[in-house]
């Protein structure tokens, strides 16, 4: 397919959500092409699973930059001139300014592990486990100013067991991410604005 929508994929660590979306994107029929990848931590390992895949790739070290904005600056002219018009976070710690998103309004997607609204912020396994919720889960939604806010556009849901600790239920989440963010962004990218819901209970 030729035409396919450009996108860019900010990472800052290990990139298995970043790895989901680029081999659906292998998909032919997928209605996107990943144009970049940027890491703004110089040891994040997704980096090197991009590299092989020869998709564009930079890391955008904030300690190099004289402040946040001159940093996302630098991002922003990466994006535009990968020519990329869709940006998916994908474990991106950094929280963008305003600016940055108002500069992609309705253009950026991010994964959080949780059902939002509930559980914002990092730790989000630990509250759940803490919370005594029988249900966990994560949550794609657009990006706003505000943190892990934004139109929710899929869920997804796993049981919380009696038995798990932080690392169990945090790997039945991440599992569930893997197959719930390409199908979010597929549909996205497709213009349905049905929520998509996923469920391993
Ligand atoms: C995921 O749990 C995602 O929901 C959160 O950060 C984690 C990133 O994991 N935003 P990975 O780098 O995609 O493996």
């Amino acid at each position: 397919m030729t035409n396919k929508i450009k996108l860019a994929i900010l990472i800052s660590g290990n990139g298995s959500n970043m790895k989901s979306l680029i081999n659906d994107m292998e998909n032919p029929n997928h209605p996107a092409q990943p144009a970049l990848v940027i890491s703004n931590k110089i040891d994040a390992q997704g980096i090197k699973f991009a590299k092989k895949k020869n998709i564009k790739t930079v890391i955008v070290n904030p300690n190099t930059f004289e402040d946040q904005s001159s940093c996302e600056k630098e991002i922003i002219n990466l994006i535009f001139s990968s020519g990329s018009s869709v940006i998916c976070l994908a474990g991106f710690m950094q929280i963008l300014s305003p600016e940055f998103v108002n500069t992609f309004k309705n253009c950026i997607l991010n994964i959080h592990p949780s059902i939002l609204p509930l559980f914002k912020g990092l730790n989000t396994h630990s509250k759940a486990l803490k919370s005594g919720m029988t249900v966990h889960g994560a949550t794609v939604h657009l990006v706003t100013d505000k943190v892990d806010d934004g139109e929710i556009l899929g869920q997804g849901v796993v049981p919380i067991l009696k038995n798990d600790n932080h690392d169990s239920l945090a790997d039945r989440v991440l599992k569930l991410e893997h197959r719930l963010y390409p199908l979010v962004l597929r549909r996205f990218l497709n213009g349905n604005t049905e929520r998509t819901l996923i469920s391993d209970l």
